[in-house]
């Protein structure tokens, strides 16, 4: 797929404008904090209703505007679909198909499929499991969206779970609060069960294509391999919330049996019951889960070296690319690198042009045109205090 068209209002740091992208390579250049990140960001806030630099949407509407707007025409297969999005910074979000209103905003999720690579993706494989959650999570959104409704759920069960922990713990656990207690539990197994299943499966669909784009980006005789770290599963009694060091001791799930999971599930609540009452928090699911990334016999995290991880994050992001293409009707994603040429070496820089040239629509950020490679260099837009113009013609960015 590709996007015809993009308007943006009072998006970051653009008052307004109106983007004619092509098919094929899009290139934006600019000098640094002009507005090119910012625009890459609403093509893949409006694919994933996310951000890869902020939590939240506030931030990505402009300064002293109470409302932003994006609006994108894509294209595929000779048929075009028009999305729009409005964030409102005082009201409810709104989203818009073709003209009609939709429910929900994530309704719009599955309708533009893009994948992103950024210097910020290094820390799926060096940082927190935050950072592999959200990688993973996203994922089986754009593959499956109606897992957007099934997040959604969870969360909401967690956060009413928590509260209830929290006050059984000031009250002490009485008989009443305990049976509310147990059809919070019957929920939040039965949402976080499938978001379980959904990551196993989907990390197993991923191992081809990793394996595939680390051989042809590292040109390394090594592995990779993606592990699911389940907290159903660990030995140890989770100590707290969000810290880093329970996760070493747990332990890999392999089943993407529903039923499978749901009773491993059951059985450790059971046992962290009191331990639950005690700290007024949900110790066990998927918001505590983590995936470990194998090179080899040796996880990356902590083993690989610097340019191994760059390659291990760029390969995640090419892999789910082809399983995009694999899996979903709308043909190849909407291929996103923001500012990554400027942080690779000559070689590469070669392989990665190679490997994304032939993808329908692919938009590069760079500060200068010199650091992508020629064969990128197609459509090239400049970008400028938040406005954007169409470059005379490639040869003109080609040769500065
Ligand atoms: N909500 C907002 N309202 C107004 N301006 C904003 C908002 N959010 C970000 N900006 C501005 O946008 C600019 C950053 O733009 P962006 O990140 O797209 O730069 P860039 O062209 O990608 O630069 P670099 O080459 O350094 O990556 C900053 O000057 C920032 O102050
Ligand atoms: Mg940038």
């Amino acid at each position: 797929m590709f996007i015809k068209h993009l308007s943006l209002a009072s998006f970051r740091n653009y008052q307004g404008a109106e983007i004619a992208l092509q098919p094929g390579v899009n290139l934006l250049v600019g000098p640094n904090g002009q507005g090119k990140t910012n625009l890459v960001e609403a093509i893949r806030y409006l694919s994933t209703l996310s951000s890869h630099r902020v939590a939240g949407y506030l931030p990505l509407i402009k300064q002293d505007s109470g409302q932003a707007a994006i609006r994108a025409m894509a294209s595929h297969a000779d048929r075009d679909i028009l999305v729009e999005l409005e964030l409102n910074r005082d009201s409810a979000n709104k989203a818009r198909v073709n003209k009609s209103p939709v429910p929900r905003v994530r309704d719009i999720l599955g309708i533009v499929n893009s994948v992103t690579f950024a210097p910020e993706d290094l820390d799926i494989v060096k940082r927190d499991p935050t950072n592999r959650r959200a990688f993973i999570d996203e994922l089986v959104v754009q593959v499956w969206p109606r897992f957007a409704g099934v997040y959604s759920d969870y969360e909401r069960v967690l956060k009413q779970r928590n509260t209830l922990l929290k006050t059984a713990r000031q009250t002490g656990a009485k008989g009443s609060a305990l049976s509310t207690l147990d059809a919070w539990d019957q929920s939040l197994i039965s949402y976080g069960s499938e978001i379980i299943a959904a990551r196993v499966d989907l990390v197993e669909r991923l191992r081809p294509h990793l394996f595939e784009a680390y051989q042809s980006i590292a040109i390394a005789n090594n592995e990779p391999r993606i592990l699911v770290k389940s907290s159903l599963l660990g030995t140890k009694i989770p100590s707290g919330w969000g810290d880093d060091d329970d996760v070493e001791d747990l332990e890999y799930i392999q089943t993407a049996d529903r039923a499978e999971i749901e009773a491993l599930y059951s059985d450790k609540l059971a046992a962290v019951r009191a331990k639950e009452l005690e700290r007024g928090i949900t110790l066990v699911g998927p918001h505590r889960d983590d995936l470990v990334l194998m090179l080899g016999s040796l996880p990356a995290k902590g083993y690989a070296s610097h340019g191994e991880s760059w390659s291990y994050a760029l390969a995640l992001r090419l892999a789910s690319i082809a399983l995009l293409r694999a899996e979903t009707r709308t043909g190849d994603p909407i291929l996103i690198l923001d500012d990554v040429f400027a942080e690779l070496d000559a070689g590469r820089r070669a392989r990665l042009a190679g490997m994304v040239a032939g993808n329908e629509q692919v938009l590069i950020t760079a500060a200068v045109a010199e650091d992508v490679p020629s064969e990128l260099i197609a459509t090239v837009f400049h970008v400028k205090h938040g406005e954007v113009s169409a470059g005379d013609n490639a040869g003109e960015a080609a040769n500065g």
